[in-house]
């Protein structure tokens, strides 16, 4: 290294994550949402802790971990009892304490997505809820005493949350009480300094994504609509997260942030 690097360089204890330790989940490969987050995080200079859902995705995920240089990698199937908090018990014998925590998962049957909600079986149902809703409380419950210092918690929900979006079904049902979970979580979390966020990204073409009929039209009408003209990337996801772990987001909490190049302000 010269003179001026030396002088220039970033000294990596001054990031706005450097000494920060979190859990990321839901990295199925290198397109997935949650890898440009934990590229981000890992950037800003926070360690974590990935997982893979099962032996089939860990082929993909294993290089991933490795360059990201994660501390543990580790199996996640939050479907199965005592999987999601035996990774906790896990990430807490790592770190010691936790900053924060990403949840990007979701789940829904083929048949329950495509047909009307009103026919939606009732296990789909609960299939559905269970691995994309009630997941993200059973995380902050099992994570709340390795945060007794505080920290972010942030899921990922989509507009069809708040607005019909043809295909998207039941799953807009489901991404609904995940909004107002969040809230209600960083109500009861709030005084404990944890704070709780939706990120809610505009259509991007995932593994998830491939199983909503005629996703593609999804995506070039929203270009289409967004005053941006286009849609957004993964590493833009994975910006605003990371941000939503930093000091700089310390005065915010309970809110579902866009980041969808503006689509949903327009009718
Ligand atoms: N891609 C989009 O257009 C878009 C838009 C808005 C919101 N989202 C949301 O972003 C999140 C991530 O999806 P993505 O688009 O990156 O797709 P993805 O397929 O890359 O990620 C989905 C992840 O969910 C995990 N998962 C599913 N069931 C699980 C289980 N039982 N246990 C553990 N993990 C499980 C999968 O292993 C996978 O890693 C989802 O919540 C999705 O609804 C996606």
């Amino acid at each position: 290294m010269n003179a001026i690097h030396e002088q220039t360089a970033l000294d990596a204890s001054l990031l706005p994550l450097a000494g920060k330790k979190g859990l990321i989940t839901g990295i199925a490969n290198d397109k997935s949402i949650a890898f440009a987050v934990a590229k981000a995080i890992r950037a800003l200079g926070g360690e974590i802790a990935i997982t893979y859902q099962n032996d089939k995705t860990a082929k993909y995920t294993q290089p991933l971990a490795e360059a990201l240089d994660a501390k543990l990698f580790l199996k996640l199937d939050v479907a199965e009892p005592g999987s999601l908090e035996g990774v906790i018990e896990q990430c807490g014998k790592e770190f010691g304490q936790i900053d924060f925590a990403i949840h990007s998962m979701a789940f829904c049957n083929a048949d329950d997505l495509h047909g009307r909600v009103i026919d939606t079986t009732e296990e789909g149902f609960d299939a559905a809820m269970n691995v994309s809703c009630h997941s993200f409380l059973r995380m902050a419950k099992a994570l709340e005493p390795l945060m007794a210092h505080g920290g972010s918690l942030i899921t990922m929900s989509y507009l069809g949350a708040e607005r019909v979006v043809r295909n998207y079904g039941v799953m807009g049902i489901i991404k609904a009480a995940l909004e107002s979970a969040v809230r209600y979580m960083a109500y009861d979390l709030g005084p404990k300094g944890i704070r709780v966020f939706a990120v809610s990204p505009g259509p991007i073409m995932t593994r998830a994504a491939s199983g909503i009929a005629n996703f593609n039209a999804l995506l070039e009408a929203d270009a289409v609509k967004a005053p941006l003209g286009r849609t957004v990337t993964i590493e833009e996801v994975g910006a605003l997260t990371a941000f939503l772990c930093t000091s700089g987001s310390s005065g915010m909490t309970g809110q579902t942030i866009y980041v969808d190049a503006g689509a949903h302000i327009v009718a």
